[in-house]
């Protein structure tokens, strides 16, 4: 059925909760690379994903990258590279489904942590309660690309403690803290290519490390577990997750665009800043402390308890043709039904963030204009 027109949205300020943008010379640079090499037929594992993962560790500051296809083989891969069969990982309950199915995919049980208020992630105390002699790695995970001010304790106590780090930095291309990269902090990095992420190969994903084993052990896994290339001896129970050539020179040419596309997403949230501040029944979530560079692949905003999300987010699409990005997350992962076995003990910070938070429009393309559309949108629904 078709939706009536927003009655107080004026020309060309709708704002959809996403948009994923290549210019048209983007485009034709990518369609002519893709005509030469099905002229050529090397359509996986050419030159193209070798220099993809050049820049992309370029951009990690890193020794090692290893290009799969998805952010969630990724995650499958560090674990397995770093070793946690048989043992448990700690996982943030508040994340992606595919950060904890990787755990239990590598073998390993996850435990869940509680969430850290004031970033979202996960703060050093919540980890070092749930670390035990058991514990073969912590994952940690950059919402909305917000990388924690406290990674540099949580580094130290998992040095002290002889625990692997692995980042799930899916949300985290060119954050940083401090000069150290998002994926760059851990043994291992994870970064995943999906549409909707702050850059894009199509589908595919990215491991990070500095460690030359564990990025061997990578290029093993993603291709069948075999020892090399050439040779047909499988040492690993590896899997198909190699990447393609065209899904590397997608995300060669986004990788290039990708300061521009942070730009300009930091110039919105500039504006959402301003003009949130002190608005009733809402607090803008991610501090403008100095250290942290964050890429605003969300901007993350709380809600009060007495605002209801569900008719904030229809009134907004309604009334101002302003939609909201999906939450990060709505549901802490020990309350999906597939994970109630792992869920030990309560996570109450977890559940609350969950429940009360949005997440408002960024995308590189979004003019000023939109922005304040969306700034007035929510000033008019909050204050009634
Ligand atoms: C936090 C997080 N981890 C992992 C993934 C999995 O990435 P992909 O969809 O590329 O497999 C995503 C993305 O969807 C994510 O947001």
């Amino acid at each position: 059925m078709p939706q009536p027109e927003p009655t107080h949205c004026p020309p060309g300020l709708a704002v959809p909760a996403a948009r994923i943008d290549f210019q048209p010379e983007d485009r034709r640079w990518i369609a002519d690379r893709i005509e030469e090499i099905l002229a050529t037929g090397q359509l996986t594992l050419g030159p193209w994903g070798a220099e993809f993962e050049n820049e992309f560790a370029h951009l990690c500051g890193v020794e090692h990258a290893v290009a799969v296809n998805s952010g969630t083989a990724a995650l499958e891969i560090a674990l397995r590279a770093v070793g946690v069969a048989g043992r448990r990982v700690l996982v943030p309950a508040n994340t992606f489904f595919a950060t904890a199915a990787a755990v239990v995919h590598a073998g390993a049980t996850p435990v869940f942590m509680d969430t850290d208020p004031a970033t979202f992630g996960t703060a050093p105390e919540e980890i070092e309660r749930r670390l035990d002699a058991d514990t073969a790695a912590v994952i940690v995970v950059h919402i909305g690309g917000y990388v924690s001010p406290r990674m540099p304790e949580i580094q130290a106590l998992l040095e002290r403690r002889g625990v692997a780090l692995v980042e799930d930095a899916a949300h985290a291309h060119g954050s940083s803290y401090d000069g150290t990269a998002a994926g760059a902090f851990g043994a291992v990095g994870a970064f995943s290519f999906y549409p909707t992420k702050v850059m894009t190969s199509g589908e595919g994903g990215m491991l990070v490390t500095n460690d030359a084993d564990i990025a061997a052990e990578a290029r093993i896994h993603r291709d069948q577990g075999k020892a090399s290339f050439t040779q047909n001896a499988h040492t690993r129970m590896g899997y198909n997750w190699r990447m393609s050539e065209p899904n590397a020179i997608i995300g060669i040419r986004h990788l290039q665009r990708l300061a521009d596309m942070i730009a300009a997403r930091r110039r919105i949230a500039a504006i959402y800043d301003a003009g949130l501040l002190g608005l009733p029944g809402i607090t803008t979530a991610i501090p403008a402390a100095a250290g942290p560079v964050c890429n605003y692949y969300k901007y993350l905003v709380r809600i009060d308890a007495g605002v209801d999300r569900r008719e904030l987010k229809q009134t907004l699409k309604q009334r101002y043709g302003v939609s909201l990005s999906g939450e990060v997350y709505d549901t802490p992962l020990h309350l999906q039904p597939v994970f109630e076995r792992y869920h030990q003990h309560p996570l109450q910070q977890a559940e609350q963030i969950c429940a009360r938070h949005v997440c408002l429009p960024v995308f590189a393309s979004m003019s000023d204009a939109q922005a304040e559309h969306v700034v007035s949108a929510f000033t008019d629904v909050l204050n009634g």
